[in-house]
């Protein structure tokens, strides 16, 4: 019999992972505080398997019927949890909302059910510290969409039993997904850590006065991004030399050297701020922004398929 997954929370992110729960053959409990966004996410979880059958970007080898004839909504928490080999945490980003729910659910959960939270920012310690339960606690947190993208960064708490992160690593390789496996914990994980590096770097170059808002993105978006949507920093490092002691030898003083000029990190407010701002509107104004992440969205699901073309080479 499929074994069962417990989702808390059924919104975007509650949403994805059933999806991809279900593409895997498992059989998907979703359970929301407020009633209506079960039936909402089912509604649309439903005309998204559909799209994605039409267009032949379903993932798993069941059909759009099949998939969503695992997925079922409860009103009852306890019956979301009961039996289900993994329940994954999916609610609001706020530290209050989320610790009330991670409450109720240790309230209602048992050995050997994990929890799993989506948290993107709450450090797995911090959430999970007060539980009975916290010794199954472990954070999975994916990336938007995840249908598309699909690193997933696995982090435990100092105290999570050892069997817990690789019994979700090998529940994400399952599905399809691509999981990194943090040793300890740490905050920001490692996307976001490393996302910030550029983040802060790229609004020093525009503070500075060194490069417009356009251009600056255009670095990323045509120089470094196509290079890293298939290598990492190290790979890329590793080619661009005949190996890793080799570029060292040619380029560590200098990064070294560049590195030490970066300056303090920006506060992102005032005028640089207002500033940034003003140059994003004029190229993408806000009543866009909706139609501009359709596009964007579309250029992932492209990249994706790409992706797995090339991994098959
Ligand atoms: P969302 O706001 O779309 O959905 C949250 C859902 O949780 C809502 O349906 C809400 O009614 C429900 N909820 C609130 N309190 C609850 C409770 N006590 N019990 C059960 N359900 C409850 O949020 P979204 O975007 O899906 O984010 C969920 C989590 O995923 C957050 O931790 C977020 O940081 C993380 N995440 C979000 C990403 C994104 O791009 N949206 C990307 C990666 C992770």
């Amino acid at each position: 019999m499929a074994e069962t997954i417990g989702i808390v929370g059924s919104g975007l992110i509650g949403r994805s992972w059933a999806m991809l729960f279900a593409s895997a053959g498992y059989k998907v409990k979703l359970f929301d505080i407020e009633q209506k966004q079960v039936q909402c996410a089912l509604k649309e979880i439903e005309s998204q398997l559909k799209e994605l059958e039409r267009t032949k970007l379903l993932r798993g080898k069941l059909s759009a019927k099949e998939q969503l004839g695992l997925i079922s909504g409860t009103s009852n928490l306890k019956d979301c949890v009961t039996g289900a080999f993994l329940v994954q945490e999916c609610t609001p980003e706020i530290l209050e909302i989320k610790m009330k729910a991670l409450r109720d659910l240790d309230a209602v959960v048992q050995a050997p059910t994990i929890i799993s939270s989506s948290t993107s920012t709450h450090m797995p310690s911090v959430l999970s510290k007060s539980l009975k339960n916290k010794e199954r606690f472990v954070v999975a947190h994916p990336v938007n969409p995840p249908y598309y993208v699909r690193l997933v960064e696995i982090v435990p708490a100092p105290y999570t039993e050892s069997w817990v992160p690789v019994k979700v690593r090998a529940l994400m390789e399952t599905i399809g997904q691509v999981p990194v496996s943090l040793k300890k914990e740490i905050a920001g994980f490692s996307l976001n850590r490393i996302q910030y590096v550029i983040l802060n770097e790229v609004w020093r170059q525009v503070q500075d006065g060194i490069l417009d808002v356009a251009d600056v993105d255009k670095v990323m978006s045509e120089g470094l991004g196509p290079r890293y949507a298939f290598l990492g920093a190290l790979e890329t490092a590793h080619l661009n030399a005949e190996g890793m002691v080799s570029y060292c030898d040619r380029y560590a003083s200098t990064i070294y050297s560049v590195s030490q000029s970066m300056g303090p990190t920006p506060h992102m407010e005032g005028k640089a701020l207002e500033d940034i701002q003003r140059q994003m509107c004029e190229r993408i104004p806000l009543e866009k922004l909706q139609e501009r992440r359709q596009w964007r969205d579309a250029c992932l699901t492209k990249l994706s398929l790409l992706k797995k073309e090339v991994e098959s080479l």
